[in-house]
């Protein structure tokens, strides 16, 4: 068996992790990452059928039953994951009965999942009914993301037309738009199901005055949606209380989504 710790995806797992911490996105614990992996990727680095001890999810997700998860611990810090990934990750399997992770790796410390893992796993479920090559859940509490969201109406129309218009970028990156959470406690099953109502329309969903989630394919393309509404938000905390004198307009982004050819969210342009 090789050493887990040399796979392509832990590797690049763990350098997204210390350039999110660089970034300023996650202090102290703050963020969390959950990456679908293939049997057949694990196989040459792990006995699958060695599971290393049980631990209870806390509610049922049986539509992920045998599916592998690699996921960022409870508690744990970004800035540490590359220098020690084996106690700051762990590789799970979700078992057969839905309600149960069985640890294959990792968490060396005793540790466990990250306390969002109800919205990682209820979003891994949506997104997999919209893309079967969906793989990649993050979550992270970027800067200008978290002060936009203490002075923004908080609605998905409203949020996505402030953010589209800060940056020519986004309506192309993401024509869906942003789903929008009304306030709620974290890492609880009710924010898990409310997010994950979210990812059946969207690929971004901010839980205001604390972070954003973002998902994708590959761990590029999630990291690229939320540094890309990340860039947008710093311009429009940037502007301030000036006056925008050169907006872009509506006009401006329905000629950018003829150019394009974006299915994008027509009632969310005047
Ligand atoms: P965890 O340390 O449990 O992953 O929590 C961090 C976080 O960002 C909570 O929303
Ligand atoms: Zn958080």
């Amino acid at each position: 068996m090789k050493d887990v710790r040399t796979s392509e995806f832990v590797i690049e797992f763990a350098r997204m992790a210390t350039n999110m911490y660089r970034l300023g996105w996650d202090e102290r614990n703050g963020g969390n990452i959950s990456y679908l992996l293939y049997e057949d990727e694990l196989k040459e680095y792990l006995d699958i059928n060695n599971v290393v001890r049980e631990m209870p999810l806390g509610f049922n997700a049986k539509e992920l039953a045998g599916k592998y998860f690699l996921v960022t611990g409870t508690g744990k810090y970004f800035k540490n994951v590359e220098r020690d990934p084996a106690f700051n990750l762990g590789i799970l399997r979700i078992k057969d009965d839905g309600v149960t992770a069985e640890l294959l790796w990792g968490f060396e410390d005793g540790g466990k999942f990250t306390s969002e893992f109800p919205a990682h796993l209820m979003s891994h479920i949506e997104r997999l009914k919209v893309s079967k090559n969906h793989r990649v859940v993050l979550h992270t509490h970027p800067l200008a993301i978290m002060a936009m969201s203490f002075v923004h109406p908080l609605s998905d129309r409203e949020f996505t037309r402030t953010i589209w218009k800060m940056n020519n970028e986004c309506i192309v990156v993401f024509p869906d738009g942003i789903g929008v959470l009304p306030w709620m406690v974290c890492g609880t099953n009710e924010i898990g199901e409310a997010t994950a109502n979210k990812m059946k329309d969207y690929r971004i969903v901010l839980w205001p005055n604390h972070g954003i989630y973002g998902v994708g394919d590959t761990l590029d393309e999630a990291f690229g949606l939320v540094e890309t509404v990340e860039k947008s938000a710093q311009v429009y905390m940037m502007i301030g209380e000036r006056e925008i004198i050169n907006p872009i307009t509506d006009q401006n982004l329905k000629d950018l989504a003829a150019h394009f050819k974006l299915n994008y969210r027509k009632d969310f342009l005047d």
